[in-house]
């Protein structure tokens, strides 16, 4: 797939994240240290969003909803419950662009089947 411009670059601060809206699907974008990072932006662990106002961590993006979190790096989960890896985007800047490489056929048909059952209490 082609890359497809989703933010300017200067709206993108560091050690924050935001939420990419792309269909029915949203996808976070991280800023660490200035460096950036495109993820799904559902944790994988009950459905909550992890854009937008979560906190970041590192490199671990950590779901506001019980604390898990994941490496925005590589989408693998860095810290209980999460257990199930996220999917990464590759990110690039194009002059004053931020563009995500987004896979053929993105975002796939939704479904929560790939969320685990069971949420701890
Ligand atoms: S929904 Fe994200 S850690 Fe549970």
């Amino acid at each position: 797939m082609p890359f497809e411009k989703v933010a300017k670059a200067k709206d993108i601060r560091p050690g924050r994240t935001y939420g990419i809206y792309k269909g029915y699907a949203t996808v976070g974008l991280a800023n660490v240290e200035g460096s950036l990072y495109a993820f799904d932006g559902w944790c994988s662990h009950g459905g909550n969003l992890i854009e937008g106002t979560t906190v970041l961590d590192g490199h671990d993006v950590v779901c506001p909803q019980h604390w898990g979190s994941f490496d925005v790096r590589t989408g693998k989960a860095s810290a209980f419950p999460c257990r199930i890896p996220i999917d990464t985007f590759p990110v690039r800047i194009i002059g004053e662009d931020i563009e995500i490489d987004f896979p053929e056929g993105y975002p796939p048909r939704a479904s929560h089947d790939e969320y685990e059952e069971t949420i701890p209490s």
